[in-house]
């Protein structure tokens, strides 16, 4: 479907009091358009720059062999935990499937999801901490049970991955640590190779989160209403993936709590607040303030509020967050051009909405 231009969208209304942005299928459509602009710049990126093969691209015989049993749960953990790509794939995707741009970013998306289990697969082989047959065991296992998307909204899902990816990039990036040496309570099992394969993981799981909070923060910024409910929803109801779905579970968060790799104090500092500060929002409860009071204050006419529906949520931080990403888009399409045909701009909420001065960012 093409998106009316805002002329048409005008043309038979009062110019002063309508504006496109005002009608919720339109922000659908704008949203899509600009996923589908994102997904663009983000699988040339993924290409161009990750394009690693994950038996080829490392050094398995170099790998260091036996690491002790504490970090073969860990690693063990994480390969249950990506084994399960096809599962989370495959219901992101359906889920999904109504916006072209997410949909196939979700496809790129389990792509890269499913080298990091067979990076797993060949750790725990190469290291010789578990046998082909242990594996071929442990997997079966596995995928004895399936893995069923903790919400059942498109929106609900959007921000359920923004945390969980950065709750994972930030486990490897501790664990990256254990690789190194530079954890003393792993004594002896730094390994270069190791380091590697968990460095070509975490710069995955990074991109996969920068690509989630852009998107979420694009629903922020035109359903401020909706996303904003769908984030308190998300963060009261929070659980890592897969967690009740393989055996070993307990041994493996009991190590990952005891090398303080991962716990909820870790998961409230590293990865809820700077990721909801980068959505804009202080905390939770603000924005579950606002939802309350925006109930409250009934619109004029029925007309949607964007001004209300921000309380709890500081719209200065969003729209720049915004803006930026389209200065990216922008000089992507203009590389391929892209910006000929099709160029994706960005329609700001403007005059349609007041950014009262206290909640604008510093120097904007
Ligand atoms: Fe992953
Ligand atoms: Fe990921």
């Amino acid at each position: 479907m093409s998106i009316p231009s805002a002329r048409q969208f005008t043309s038979t209304l009062d110019k002063t009091s309508f504006s496109p942005l005002h009608s919720h299928e339109y922000r659908t459509n704008l949203v899509a358009r600009y996923t589908h602009a994102l997904y663009r710049w983000y699988v040339a990126r993924s290409q161009q720059t990750r394009n690693w093969n994950p038996d080829r691209g490392f050094d398995w015989r170099a790998l260091r062999q036996n690491p002790s049993e504490r970090l073969t749960q860990i690693l063990e953990g994480f390969y249950a935990v990506e084994q399960y790509a096809p599962d989370y794939t495959a219901q992101l995707i359906t889920l999904a499937r109504k916006s072209y741009g997410r949909a196939q970013f979700q496809i790129r998306w389990g792509s890269e999801e499913e080298k990091h289990s067979d990076l797993w697969r060949n750790t725990l082989l190469f290291s010789r901490a578990r046998t082909p047959k242990q594996l071929e065991d442990y997997t079966r296992d596995l995928r004895e049970n399936a893995w069923e998307a903790p919400f059942q909204s498109p929106l609900e899902m959007l921000f359920y991955t923004v945390f969980q990816e950065r709750a994972t990039q930030l486990i490897y990036l501790k664990t990256g640590a254990i690789a190194r040496g530079e954890n003393p309570s792993f004594p002896g099992e730094a390994d270069p190779v190791l380091a590697k394969v968990i460095s070509a993981i975490a710069i995955d799981e990074a991109a996969h989160y920068d690509f989630f909070l852009e998107v979420a923060r694009l629903h922020i910024y035109y359903f401020p209403d909706e996303a904003l409910r769908a984030l308190v929803t998300v963060m009261k109801n929070f659980v890592m993936p897969a967690t009740k779905l393989y055996p070993n579970y307990d041994a493996f968060i009991t190590v990952l709590y005891e090398a303080q790799i991962f716990s909820p104090r870790l998961f409230a500092r590293d990865v809820a607040k700077p990721a909801m500060a980068a959505l804009g929002v202080d905390t939770i409860r603000a924005v579950e303030a606002g939802i309350i009071r925006s109930r409250e204050t009934p619109d004029a006419g029925g007309m949607f509020r964007p001004d209300k529906a921000f309380t709890g949520c500081n719209l200065g931080i969003v729209e720049s967050a915004v803006q930026n990403l389209f200065g990216r888009i922008e000089r992507f399409e203009n590389e391929v051009g892209l910006s000929d045909i099709m160029p994706t701009t960005f329609e700001p909420w403007g005059d349609v909405l007041t950014i009262p001065d206290e909640a604008k960012p510093a120097g904007a």
